[in-house]
């Protein structure tokens, strides 16, 4: 919980409370790198290199699945995805759903800002 005071230019003195649970509820507020750490780096790994080898992608190569255009990732990411032969799906937003759209093209930003080979 946090509280607020603030004082008005009158010198009233207003209080009042909000719990935590609806600021974190804003969450397309969160940056790329903040839905990336919360969503996403458990099964890709905080270096985009992919926590499970041979079974989550490498993001950092040079044929991995950055070399796709965002329409096709943005529609992975939000639908979910499993390539032919794969060993484990790509759960659909990372299995929150409550990411939105803003939220989706914000992550595919810093993964491909951080971890596409230039
Ligand atoms: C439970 C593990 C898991 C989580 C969590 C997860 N992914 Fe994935 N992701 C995968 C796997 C496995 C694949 C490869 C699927 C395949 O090729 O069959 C994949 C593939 C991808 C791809 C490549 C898709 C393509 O077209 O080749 C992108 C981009 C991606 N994930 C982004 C994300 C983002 C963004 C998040 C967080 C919102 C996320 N992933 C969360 C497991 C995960």
């Amino acid at each position: 919980m946090k509280q607020f005071i603030v004082i008005t230019a009158m010198g009233i003195t207003i209080s009042f409370t909000v719990f935590a649970g609806v600021i974190a509820f804003a969450d397309s507020s969160d940056s790329g790198k903040e839905i990336y750490a919360e969503n996403c780096s458990a099964c890709h790994g905080d270096d985009g290199k992919g926590a499970f080898p041979g079974i989550t992608p490498d993001f950092t190569s040079k044929k991995g699945p950055l070399s796709k255009s965002d329409k096709v990732l943005i529609k992975h990411i939000t639908d979910g995805y499993e390539s032919e032969g794969s060993q484990m799906e790509m759960p659909a937003l990372g299995g929150n759903d409550e990411l939105t759209d803003a939220d989706v093209k914000k992550v595919l930003e810093y993964i491909r800002d951080n971890f596409q080979p230039k």
